[in-house]
């Protein structure tokens, strides 16, 4: 009875009521409660499937990952089937979609537009990683402030980044995607992108919808291997794993993406902890919650049911939205018939999308986002691209330096190596909206930079990687690696050959963009042999080399480290990537990148970070191996690169740690100041790190932990006093009730230009 007076309803009601701007004279509303107000409005107004189809974002087809395929989208848009779509591109193609739901479905209610922007849209900035190794907020957040306009020009209103997943395991393929293995750092990250694609209003048409992904611990799969078991005990995810997802949520993020992996033996996307305790009721999250691709079909692998079971355990859990597997779409009816789900709980999913609807502006006018006019003016612009390109340029982490950079733009300047004339892998991975062919690799930067003042010689040298079947693998979306199937000797002896006459040669060596990202684990973490072979025949001419090392993750450089005198790494920077590169290979801008997450030596190390425990045998410092403590028998404890650690072509030295007093009480301020000194040539800038270690706890306590840092800018000789005000604020963890507290004793208080190497003095906090 109740449907059929719905129906006779709507007719009458739909051009008045369903001009979705009603407003109620509700005068004292909050926006959130007027939101709620006329979400219930509709929903009275809905039938049972049309709440379900709220709750299905099938993918566009037009880029898809994952197994499945969404078919017929046009018919279940008509149908009310759809609550939005992802990954389709242009302006024009999202308006002809959304005018299917808004003139041919019944209750012409708007859809949403999802997309991967992930480091920029377009215009694109360096991969995740690189990104987070600039350590300036506010160029993060101008990053993703760029991205968003760009988006939105395009049509899209809602994009699923930020990725928070820490992780401490190079042989993930996402470490690429993400913040590195710091939490601290990843929540400063998180919250500054969150601001630059939400802005603060979401209605605005250049503002689009952040989505926190992928909760939680994706990425500390075992092994290293994607999808894989995630096994850790709750108060690690709360002191090492949670703080950045929490961070965008307190940054006010519209939306959170479960992740593919379990936890605690129940895979996320149906794990009622992770999605209604913890993100609901303890951080208060009040956006809506979006599967991954097709993560609920996925948990009948994970053996916990068939799709109609996960389906419910996903909804109960509470999930809001199906990415792409329709479990919501085949099987909620049949549940609900059955008294296994309530009409509640669908209600409650379908509220939470309406709203992110209404936030957005969609319902005032759901063609906001797509201006094919805007399109045309804001998107892939010179200024953005110059934007990029300053930014790629902050990424970069100069390893090592012998004196031989900067180079000088002047005699001949040989090129060699796979990724040096390569535009499509400039992009890096998850680069869905990319110009690849039109980014700029490292031979056009080079040539552009020197303007004919210097002669650049180029050669392959070697191919990705020797193996053509791994290379294939790892030459997809779009961006091939060209491979030469010529001998490995011959194209070394091409290399050779160039660099005959070379007064130094650049080496641009290391992984192709697709060696990293998702489904992209390799147990092997060195440089591919082919490339080390190339290498060898370089140094042995005894010219200066420069290696310049794309990757996507933390490699084990140990052998480059010992023989190659100069290491840039460069990530993947983005559209912009060979004039970046050539800006800091000349001296144009001096390196000030910092790892956010640490080198190991080799992948036996491997999870190795900054932030572990002391364990009850530690090593004693400066040693590298005793019987009986916790160390390795052929390797030392030590990292490669520690985190935090970057070079400039300028040194900085730090002056004596000084505090403002060493017995403090309960909330009292401590003040950390430590003068630096810009004592080479070079104008530079430094990111100054603040660490903690809690002496002792109730708990266990890391041997330090990031709590702050500035980013600064010295002229050669200048010197600063930086300091870091500390409260008890900084000092609180997790107990093992899992209460977030701070507990009176002894401080280290720690400074310096990396995590290793640090002016150290104490405090003693009291009560
Ligand atoms: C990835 C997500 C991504 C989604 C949509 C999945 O395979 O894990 O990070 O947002 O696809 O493209």
């Amino acid at each position: 009875m109740k449907r059929i007076l719905q129906f006779l309803l709507i007719p009458v009601s739909l051009t008045l009521l369903l001009a979705w701007n009603w407003n109620p004279s509700k005068g004292n509303m909050t926006l959130d409660q007027l939101y709620t107000y006329k979400a219930d409005s509709i929903i009275a107004l809905m039938t049972l499937d049309e709440k379900i189809g709220q709750l299905n974002l099938p993918a566009s087809g037009d880029f898809t990952t994952g197994l499945a395929s969404s078919s017929n989208i046009a018919e279940k848009i008509k149908a009310g089937s759809v609550g939005g779509l992802f990954n389709i591109k242009t302006a024009e193609k999202i308006r002809v979609v959304q005018k299917i739901a808004m003139e041919e479905s019944r209750l012409k209610i708007p859809m949403i537009f999802g997309m991967d922007v992930i480091h920029g849209y377009e215009t694109l900035f360096p991969i995740p990683i690189g990104i987070s190794s600039i350590w300036d907020m506010e160029l993060v957040e101008k990053s993703a402030r760029i991205a968003a306009i760009e988006a939105s020009a395009d049509g899209i209103n809602w994009t699923f980044s930020p990725m928070t997943d820490i992780s401490r395991d190079p042989r993930w393929g996402r470490v690429s995607e993400g913040s590195g293995e710091d939490p601290y750092l990843g929540a400063q990250i998180a919250k500054a992108m969150v601001k630059g694609y939400q802005g603060d209003d979401l209605s605005l048409n250049n503002t689009i919808m952040a989505c926190v992904k992928h909760f939680a611990l994706y990425g500390a799969p075992e092994g290293g291997r994607d999808y894989n078991t995630v096994d850790m005990s709750r108060i690690r995810m709360y002191n090492e794993y949670f703080l950045p997802y929490q961070a965008a949520v307190d940054a006010g993020v519209g939306s959170v993406m479960t992740s593919f992996n379990e936890v605690e033996g129940i895979p996320a996307s149906a794990n009622r902890w992770l999605m209604t305790d913890v993100l609901r009721n303890q951080w208060g999250f009040d956006g809506f919650v979006v599967t991954d691709y097709t993560a609920i079909n996925e948990m009948i692998d994970h053996g916990i049911g068939d799709l109609q079971k996960v389906s419910e355990l996903s909804l109960k859990a509470g999930v809001d939205m199906d990415m792409v597997g329709e479990g919501f779409l085949i099987t909620l009816k049949k549940s609900l018939e059955e008294g296994k789900i309530t009409e509640k709980q669908i209600d409650d999913a379908c509220r939470r999308i309406l709203i992110a609807k209404y936030k957005l502006g969609l319902f005032d006018d759901p063609y906001r986002y797509a201006d094919p006019e805007r399109a045309k003016k804001e998107v892939f612009t010179a200024q953005n691209r110059k934007v990029a390109r300053e930014i790629a340029a902050q990424s970069f982490v100069l390893l090592k330096n012998n004196n031989i950079l900067p180079i000088q733009k002047k005699g001949t300047i040989a090129l060699i190596g796979p990724l040096a004339d390569n535009k499509e892998n400039m992009a890096g991975t998850w680069s869905v909206a990319g110009r690849f062919e039109e980014a700029i690799s490292l031979t056009e930067g080079l040539k552009k930079a020197v303007g004919g003042k210097a002669n650049i010689i180029y050669a392959k040298g070697a191919n990705v990687v020797a193996d053509s079947l791994l290379e294939s693998r790892v030459s997809i979306f779009g961006k091939p690696t060209y491979r030469d199937n010529r001998p490995a000797e011959v194209l070394i002896q091409e290399a050779l050959d160039a660099a005959k006459d070379a007064d130094v040669i650049v080496a641009a060596l290391g992984e192709s963009a697709e060696m990293t990202g998702e489904a992209s684990s390799m147990s092997n973490i060195e440089l591919p042999e082919n490339q080390r072979d190339l290498l060898k025949a370089l140094l042995k001419t005894g010219k200066p080399v420069v290696m310049v090392l794309f990757t996507g993750r933390p490699l084990a450089l140990t052998w480059e480290e010992e023989n190659v005198p100069t290491i840039l790494n460069v990530w993947f920077a983005g559209s912009e990537a060979g004039d970046a590169i050539a800006d800091v290979l000349f001296g144009d801008v001096n390196p000030s990148g910092k790892l956010s997450a640490t080198f190991p030596q080799n992948v036996g190390q491997v999870p190795i970070y900054y932030n572990h425990k002391n364990t009850g045998r530690p090593l004693p410092e400066g040693q590298w191996f005793q019987k009986f403590r916790s160390n390795y028998l052929d390797v030392s404890n030590d990292p490669l690169y520690p985190f935090g650690f970057g070079l400039s072509y300028t040194n900085f030295k730090y002056g004596e740690l000084k505090l403002s007093g060493n017995s403090l009480k309960g909330n009292q301020t401590l003040k950390a100041s430590i003068t630096l000194t810009n004592s080479g040539k070079y104008d530079g800038k430094e990111v100054v790190q603040l660490y903690i270690r809690d002496l002792v706890g109730s708990v266990t306590r890391p041997v330090k932990e990031l709590k702050g840092f500035r980013k600064v800018l010295l002229k050669a000789g200048e010197t600063k006093t930086i300091s870091f005000d500390i409260t008890p604020e900084d000092l609180k963890f997790y107990n093992s009730d899992l209460d977030f507290v701070w507990e009176p004793g002894e401080f280290e208080i720690m400074i310096g230009g990396n995590s290793r190497d640090v002016k150290v003095s104490k405090v003693d906090w009291k009560e």
